[in-house]
């Protein structure tokens, strides 16, 4: 046996395991008093898949057996049409699924001695992907009350060292979205060394007037990367298939390490499909408004505390902790997602649903409110 002291170990101290990552409850796990479960804990679509996507997902069952394309090009061609040629195709990179894409910009930029900035409460995977390559996580938490962005605090928090800014826009958990005049503020004083990853995976569902996506930015050359995905409005979750889109240099350096047939045949051709099903989106959309308002209108009623949204969710502040909230929801057939992993303490994520979904989480809330009273 060595000697202790001399003891060189294999694990990496930064991967050091804080917190166990808690999942969700197991369905044999779940207590209920009813038959059926609304599941509004995910931002799934409510309407199901793309008729056009599944429709592609059969064409391709008989190609199982063969490789599926060794890159993006495809998928790369598609969406160039799909965004009427504002950029070139190369600028687009394809991946399986957004995760994916935020995965492939923290391998390309981080590491080690470098730090990225987040705004909390926001989407986990950006502080656990990138301190899984050790890189030091800064958080810029959005302001109280209405989680608006602290752009001067992320400007005075840049170091030499801070390679990425990641902001997601309409926000996961609160729904709230980031204005043009704050994205034109950032990258107005934004140095050369750092890139802004603007995660927009909800952003069909924004119609706030001064929401903007990444591609204006794009097209004028700043340092942004865009994050997309076909799992919300295209019903694609399970399918693992998303995008990113950036200034032509910026995607040449992070194709060079994108695996080989990273995306599956299935996955591709559902999600080339996906796009060009213009009434699907639309429907999506539709439903997605209507349930929000109505959620909005029900919410003011019982007196919930919640924030309005852009996205196809809703974060609400129950009066109870929240893993109570979540049982007794559960309880009454409803499962929703407490979000204090994201860092929203005390809060829970609400998915907008079909109308008989939301009419079911609006009968569970009243049933819990009016308990309370
Ligand atoms: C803000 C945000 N970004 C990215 C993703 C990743 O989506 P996916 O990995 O399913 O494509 C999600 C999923 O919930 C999300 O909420």
């Amino acid at each position: 046996m060595p000697d202790q002291k001399d003891k060189i170990s294999f694990f990496k101290e930064y991967l050091a395991v804080a917190t166990p990552y808690k999942g969700g409850k197991a369905m044999n796990e779940i207590k209920t008093k009813k038959d059926k479960i609304y599941k509004l804990s995910s931002n799934e679509n409510p309407i199901g898949a793309s008729p056009k996507a599944l429709e592609a997902i059969k064409n391709n069952l008989d190609n199982l057996h063969i490789y599926p394309d060794r890159t993006d090009k495809r998928l790369q061609k598609a969406l160039q049409h799909f965004y009427n040629d504002a950029i070139d195709a190369e600028q687009f990179i394809g991946a399986s699924s957004g995760s994916e894409i935020i995965d492939h910009i923290a391998r390309a930029f981080v590491g080690e001695g470098l730090e990225v900035i987040v705004s909390n409460p926001a989407f986990s995977p950006y502080i656990m992907f990138s301190s899984w390559l050790g890189t030091k996580v800064v958080d810029v938490p959005l302001l109280d009350p209405d989680y608006s962005l602290d752009v001067k605090g992320i400007l005075n928090a840049i170091t030499d060292r801070t390679r990425l800014i990641f902001l997601t826009s309409p926000n996961n958990p609160t729904g709230t979205h980031i204005s043009k005049d704050e994205l034109d503020q950032l990258f107005g004083e934004l140095p050369e060394h750092v890139i802004v990853v603007l995660d927009e995976v909800y952003y069909h569902f924004a119609d706030a007037e001064d929401y903007t996506t990444a591609m204006p930015y794009v097209q004028k050359g700043y340092n942004v990367i865009a994050v997309n995905s076909f799992s919300k409005t295209y019903g694609l979750a399970a399918m693992r298939i998303g995008y990113g889109y950036t200034t032509r240099k910026i995607a040449d350096y992070i194709h060079q390490i994108c695996k080989p047939f990273l995306i599956d045949t299935l996955s591709l051709e559902a999600g080339i499909a996906a796009l060009s099903d213009q009434e699907f989106i639309g429907k999506t959309v539709a439903v997605v408004k209507e349930g929000r308002d109505f959620l909005y209108k029900e919410m003011d009623r019982l007196g919930v505390h919640y924030w309005k949204s852009q996205g196809n969710f809703i974060l609400i502040k129950p009066t109870i902790p929240t893993d109570e909230f979540e049982d007794q929801m559960l309880m009454e057939g409803v499962m929703v997602r407490p979000v204090a992993g994201f860092g929203a303490p005390g809060c829970v994520r609400i998915t907008v649903g079909t109308m008989e979904a939301n009419l079911a989480c609006v009968e569970a809330l009243e049933t819990i409110y009016k308990e309370q009273k």
